[in-house]
């Protein structure tokens, strides 16, 4: 009884199936439970996201009462409605506080916010990059006001801009200015804070 001379065809079947038998295999041990094909996810992700701790906690959260003894809780408000009504309205506390996990966990204190002293915290958003949208304001050594004061980057941004309201200043604009001292009138508190800052 000689070979059947297609039996070089039932061999590459046998092979064929295999691999096909082999592939089902891994495919079904691969692909995890909650796999949605249609999605391209695993469903179960999501729950496994909500469990993360949640490490941002929001203005509101920071400003909450429900934290603080009265006298901080109420530094923390009277920032938040600085914040809420400013041009840093779209910023979250901890932008540059850093995430509110850092301060406290599950209602305990676990380390003090970030303080900021340097102006790196500002640079982030306002270093004058090419990249930056034109009309975004950008820190210029140049400006009109920055010209006028000779600003340049050793200066601390917040002697001069209040973080938490950067339109309220510490100096006048330089129009005031020029027009308060030529009326010989700089006895309002602000120009005094202006040569501090100059000295
Ligand atoms: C753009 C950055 C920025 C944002 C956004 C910001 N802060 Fe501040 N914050 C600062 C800086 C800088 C100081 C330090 C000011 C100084 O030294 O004069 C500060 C100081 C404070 C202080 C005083 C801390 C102390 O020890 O005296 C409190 C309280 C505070 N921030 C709360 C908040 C809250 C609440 C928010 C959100 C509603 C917020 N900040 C958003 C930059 C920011
Ligand atoms: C997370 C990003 C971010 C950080 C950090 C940040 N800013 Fe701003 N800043 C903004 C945005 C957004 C605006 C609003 C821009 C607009 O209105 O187009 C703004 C506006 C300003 C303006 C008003 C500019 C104008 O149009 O007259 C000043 C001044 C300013 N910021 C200063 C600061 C200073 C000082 C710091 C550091 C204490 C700081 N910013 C940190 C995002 C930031
Ligand atoms: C000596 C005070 C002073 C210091 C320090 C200072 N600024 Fe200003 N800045 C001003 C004044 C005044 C204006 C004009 C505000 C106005 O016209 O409403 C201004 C305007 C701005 C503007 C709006 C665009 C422009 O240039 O007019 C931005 C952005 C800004 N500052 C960012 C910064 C950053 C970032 C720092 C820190 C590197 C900084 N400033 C340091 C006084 C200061």
């Amino acid at each position: 009884m000689g070979s059947s001379p297609r039996s070089h065809i039932y061999r590459l079947l046998f092979v064929l199936l295999a691999v096909a038998i082999g592939f089902l295999g891994v495919r079904y041990l691969a692909i995890p439970e909650s796999w949605d094909s249609q999605k391209s996810y695993r469903l179960n992700t999501l729950d496994e996201l909500k469990e993360l701790p949640m490490r941002i906690g929001g203005n509101e959260g920071c400003a909450s009462s429900a934290c603080h003894e009265d006298y901080v809780a109420e530094s923390h408000q009277q920032r938040f409605e600085l914040v809420a009504d400013s041009q840093h309205r779209g910023l979250v506390c901890e932008n540059c506080h850093g995430p509110v996990w850092d301060h406290a966990q599950d209602g305990e204190v676990v380390g003090y916010p970030r303080e900021i002293k340097e102006n790196e915290a500002c640079m982030a958003c306002h270093q004058s990059l090419l990249s930056r949208p034109e009309a975004f304001p950008q820190f210029r050594a140049d400006s009109v006001a920055h010209a006028y004061y000779e600003v340049d980057a050793t200066f601390a941004c917040k002697d001069c801009h209040d973080p938490h309201d950067p339109k309220l200043l510490a100096v006048p604009p330089p129009e005031d200015e020029a027009s308060a001292s030529d009326e010989g009138d700089a006895d309002d508190g602000i120009a005094t804070a202006a040569s501090e800052v100059q000295e």
